[in-house]
């Protein structure tokens, strides 16, 4: 090739790659579904799904959702995936919600174009819609992902609430996400709610202390004694993860752990520790909280995601397609 076709070469990705095939991107579905717009038909089917009030704390259902999802084998959907040894049937996965709900959107699309749709695209844009709804910031999603087809309750390697900061940063970090991105993504804790026995031991026996972590306030810990009992046989009671506004998207939840009132051990750590503290100190007089939420939203939806040729397009999200029978064989 001569040096000036080269150049031309060069030129032209440079120039159009964010319209090359098979990358993901802003406005991926525009145009593919007649008149249809893709993120309209979604955001319709949240908006109703919180009208009516058929899933509750929809925000913290999805938010928990897509980090689930990312976090495992990528973006690809496989958490959605039934089965008696699917992703779902982990144990930091049982109380994931809002199947159904990707269900309905998954209905809708197909109603209106077959095939086209991926589902781990659709957990991206629900969460997107649902953090609107919560009262965060609208941010523009990239799409382009494609389902994957294997999924493992062995897979599933979650972090539990007593990982350390910088335990956490590597395996952030491990994803191809900085340690401010960690920091912006655990605001996800800003809504929703966590059992009582995923944080107990901070309350009654802390490091084997016999006693409660000394970095929770007093007034979290009056709070936290009242709601989880020492022993309780038959109910896990829940606490909200934002002490304040639990059922807002917005940065209470980085004054709180400021505050002491982090209820889970590696929230209330990244306040303090020396690696994150001044990232939260910035985030809680930061007043592009709500635009840097949604960025690192869409880092994480970019984590191993499979593009054109890999995967599939899940006809359901719960099941893989099935594949054709070809001269003798399943291709
Ligand atoms: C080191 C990282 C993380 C750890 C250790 C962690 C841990 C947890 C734990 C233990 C719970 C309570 C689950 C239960 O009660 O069954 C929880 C809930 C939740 N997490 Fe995380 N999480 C992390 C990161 C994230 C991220 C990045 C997001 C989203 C961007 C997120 C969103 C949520 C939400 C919304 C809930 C509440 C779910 C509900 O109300 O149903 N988490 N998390």
């Amino acid at each position: 090739m001569s040096k000036a076709l080269a150049l031309v070469v060069v030129l032209f990705l440079v120039l159009f790659c964010e319209k090359c095939y098979g990358e993901l991107r802003v406005g991926f579905y525009e145009g593919k579904c007649g008149l249809t717009n893709v993120e309209d038909v979604v955001q319709n089917v949240v908006n109703t799904w919180h009208i009516e009030k058929k899933e509750k704390d929809i925000p913290a259902a999805l938010l928990r959702m897509q980090f689930h999802d990312c976090f495992v084998k990528g973006c690809d959907a496989s958490i959605l995936l039934d089965g008696f040894i699917s992703e779902k049937q982990a144990v930091p996965n049982l109380s994931v919600r809002g199947y159904e709900l990707i269900d309905a959107i998954k209905e809708a699309l197909e109603a209106k174009c077959q095939g086209l749709v991926s589902c781990a695209d659709i957990i991206s844009m629900a969460t997107r819609d649902a953090v609107v709804l919560g009262g965060g910031k609208w941010y523009d999603v990239e799409t382009g992902r494609r389902d994957g087809n294997v999924s493992l309750a062995s897979n599933v390697n979650l972090p539990a609430a007593t990982i350390s900061v910088s335990d956490s940063i590597k395996l952030f970090a491990s994803k191809s996400l900085s340690q401010y991105d960690m920091v912006y993504l655990l605001g996800g804790h800003t809504v929703g709610i966590a059992r009582c026995s995923l944080f107990k031991d901070r309350i009654y026996n802390f490091n084997n202390t016999g006693g409660p972590d000394p970095s929770m306030s007093p007034w979290l810990l009056a709070e936290l004694k009242g709601k989880c009992p020492r022993i309780s046989l038959f109910f896990d009671n829940t606490y909200p993860l934002d002490v304040k506004t639990p059922s807002l998207v917005d940065n209470s939840f980085f004054q709180e752990i400021k505050r002491g009132n982090g209820v889970l051990q590696i929230d209330q750590q990244i306040a303090l520790d020396e690696l994150t503290k001044n990232i939260v100190d910035d985030i809680v007089s930061d007043p592009d909280f709500y635009t840097k939420f949604g960025e690192a939203m869409v880092k994480l939806g970019r984590v191993e995601v499979l593009i054109d040729g890999q995967g599939e397009v899940r006809k359901s999200c719960r099941v893989v397609n099935e594949k054709p029978f070809i001269f003798g064989g399943f291709h």
